[in-house]
């Protein structure tokens, strides 16, 4: 859908990776990354149990690496069993790194507290043993509702340690989709907090709790669980609700990892998919674990020294790959950020690198793309004011970067000496699939450039063949991996129609265009279906479009992506209201009472940035609207291509008015 990449063609700059840099890899050399590819084409179960075996301490060994008899429903050591929990913290006291810093966390308003492996461990078997009190455990599931915490973090090790599957809800969705999420997944407890700290602002997160409990089918939830972080007034429900630190108070320090199969299902993350409701991607124990950990450790070539900083949020899967799991297993010091990139100011982030001196550094696309603006309206917030020489390696993730924002983030936070690995993959896919190895991969800018050995990724057209250099198509995984998605909870038919379809005769469909250059370095050109990226937050277009409808003013809603300088894409919907606005004034008021409603429904972050008004939407013949050429009136460009299978040719030209 958006092109915002396809100034590729023209791209020619190639970065190779600084000898001092590769000199230390972990990956040093393309030799090495070709080395590893052909020990897993030639044996992938080998390859895998290899690093199944070396990366992850089994309660009990598995024998058989990949079961393939009931494809798509792949498993991965499933006769095996572990603790995910003990693997990404009893192993670091064990191995005598108990003192190491775990998380430095920042607050938004600056304070800083730390914790070590040890402390947090402590603390994890504090709440594990708590909630067990409580009566939950392996083969329950609970809800998180949480603002960036060690407490968030440590409840999520706590679930892990128990075999508790978790469902974490990103706190800027609303109490309507968190109840959709707590009902599908049938949770029994909800962990929250009183409000969240965020840019200087108090945003509740107890009362979108409440209101959610308040509607129906949620009744499974028995018990709500607050960590008080601001101490805001909340209501309290007795018999329901209960202090975090009640549920810890006098807990032993200790608490036995519970043994679960490798394939237990860890968690459950909703994400957005090509109908209205959101899924919910299921992940094991095991495969996600072993692929999390070692792309931690390749793809940030982790060393103990390091200072690792991952600024996603842990309602998204960069935030449970990379902060939960992976960071942690790989046994790193990591910064955790309750705050956003311009509070205080636009030099925040810089400073916290400065202050922290942090060594790696993962961003997103859209935050590079803010900060490019604000430090060029206020220079005193340029990246070159701060100190940023601790910084040894750079990464980005989810949207593709467009090639002048890569080279800014080259330039000015890496400063030209930073490798920046720009890691391609998906709630889904658990971990990294395409991404550059620093200390190996030639560099260009906007290309997430490989597969990572084991992973046999491919453009292909819509019958399945392979595609040549330069042709788009789309990306597909041809063969399983690890850390794949396992299920669609509690939806068997939408997990292989959505990502197995028949046509491509077994091979994972990611959702995404994709080609591929002379050289086999792979560029995203966008999303196949309506799933739309907003500041790096995955939305799908037609539950946006869903909420539009079920308001009392509209009769029909059509919603895409428009291309945005800042935020990758902007959301706008084009609307058919059941009776017309009299006027500029009265259209104002409708659009911006649907914004609220969209921000009630769905979250704050769905909001439509424009809304156009029409008479009807373009459609076929057969009914369908045609969001081809909706999505080109957003873009404001011209419709020259052929419009006679439109029901109604002349219906374009009504959008426009933008509100
Ligand atoms: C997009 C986020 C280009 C892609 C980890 C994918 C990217 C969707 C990149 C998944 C990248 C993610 N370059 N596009 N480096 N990384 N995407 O599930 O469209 O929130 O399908 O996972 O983000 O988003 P999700």
């Amino acid at each position: 859908m958006s092109s915002t990449i396809n100034t590729m063609l023209v791209e020619k700059r190639v970065i190779h990776p600084a000898p001092e840099f590769a000199a230390n890899a972990r990956i040093s050399s393309m030799d090495q990354y070709r080395q590893l590819c052909e020990e897993a084409d030639k044996d992938p179960d080998g390859f895998w149990r290899r690093l199944a075996e070396s990366n992850i301490e089994w309660r009990k060994p598995f024998t058989k690496v990949l079961d393939e008899s009931r494809a798509p429903f792949y498993t991965w050591f499933e006769d095996g069993e572990l603790n995910v929990s003990e693997n990404c913290l009893d192993v670091h006291l064990r191995n005598g790194n108990g003192d190491k810093v775990a998380i430095i966390f920042e607050a938004d308003d600056g304070t800083v507290e730390k914790a070590t492996y040890r402390q947090l461990h402590a603390r994890v078997c504090r709440i594990a043993n708590g909630i067990r009190a409580l009566g939950y455990g392996k083969g329950d599931r609970a809800i998180l509702y949480m603002p960036m915490s060690i407490e968030a973090i440590a409840i999520m090790q706590a679930c892990a340690r128990l075999g508790l599957t978790h469902s974490v809800v990103f706190g800027g969705f609303s109490a309507r989709s968190l109840h959709q999420r707590i009902v599908d997944v049938g949770a029994k407890l909800v962990l929250t907090a009183d409000a969240q700290r965020r840019g200087g602002r108090e945003i509740p997160l107890k009362a979108a709790v409440d209101e959610a409990l308040s509607y129906e089918g949620a009744d499974v939830v028995e018990k709500v669980v607050v960590y008080e972080r601001t101490g805001a007034e909340i209501q309290w429900v007795e018999g329901r609700d209960i202090r975090l630190s009640e549920v810890e108070a006098g807990q032993p320090e200790e608490c036995d990892p519970v043994a679960v199969e490798a394939e237990h299902p860890l968690f459950v993350l909703y994400t957005s998919g090509s109908t209205g409701k959101p899924k919910g991607v299921q992940h094991s124990s095991a495969g996600y674990l072993l692929w999390a950990k070692t792309t931690a450790q390749w793809v940030f070539d982790a060393k103990p020294e390091d200072v690792f900083w991952c600024t996603a949020d842990i309602g998204w899967v960069t935030g449970h790959s990379y902060i939960t799991y992976g960071a942690m297993a790989a046994g790193l010091t990591q910064i955790v950020f309750e705050g956003v990139p311009t509070y205080p100011n636009a030099g925040r982030f810089w400073e916290m690198i400065q202050r922290h001196r942090v060594t790696i550094f993962y961003t997103a696309p859209t935050a590079i793309r803010s900060l490019i603006k604000a430090s060029e309206q206020n220079p005193e917030h340029h990246p070159r004011n701060y100190d940023l020489s601790s910084l040894r390696l750079l990464g980005s993730v989810g949207e593709p970067i467009n090639p002048e924002a890569w080279m800014w983030y080259y330039e000015n936070v890496g400063g030209s000496r930073c490798p920046i690995v720009d890691t391609w993959w998906q709630t889904e896919t658990g971990a990294h699939i395409l991404t550059p190895l620093p200390g190996a991969t030639p560099l260009k800018p906007g290309s997430c450039t490989l597969p990572l050995p084991g992973i046999d990724a491919a453009v292909v057209d819509e019958a399945g063949n392979e595609l040549p250099p330069g042709a788009g198509g789309l990306l597909v995984i041809r063969r399983p991996w690890p850390s794949m998605i396992r299920a669609v909870w509690g939806d068997e038919q939408r997990f292989r129609t959505g990502y197995y379809p028949e046509e491509l005769g077994g091979m994972y469909m990611a959702g995404d265009n994709a080609q591929r250059d002379e050289d086999g370095y792979f560029w995203i050109l966008g999303r196949t279906d309506d799933v739309l990226s907003v500041s790096g937050h995955r939305l799908g277009g037609t539950e946006i479009e869903s909420a539009l409808v079920a308001h009392e003013l509209v009769a029909e809603a059509a919603v895409v992506g428009r291309p945005d300088a800042t935020t990758g894409e902007a959301i706008v919907a084009f609307i058919m209201l059941k009776h017309p606005a009299a006027g500029d004034a009265e259209a104002q008021k409708i659009a911006d009472t649907l914004r609220n409603w969209v921000a009630s429904q769905v979250g704050p972050i769905a909001k439509p940035k424009e809304i156009r008004f029409g008479n009807n939407l373009p459609k076929t013949r057969s009914g369908k609207i045609m969001r081809r050429l909706l999505r080109l009136v957003a873009e404001g460009k011209e419709i020259n291509q052929d419009t006679s299978t439109l029901e109604n040719p002349d219906v374009l030209k009504q959008f426009t008015g933008v509100y």
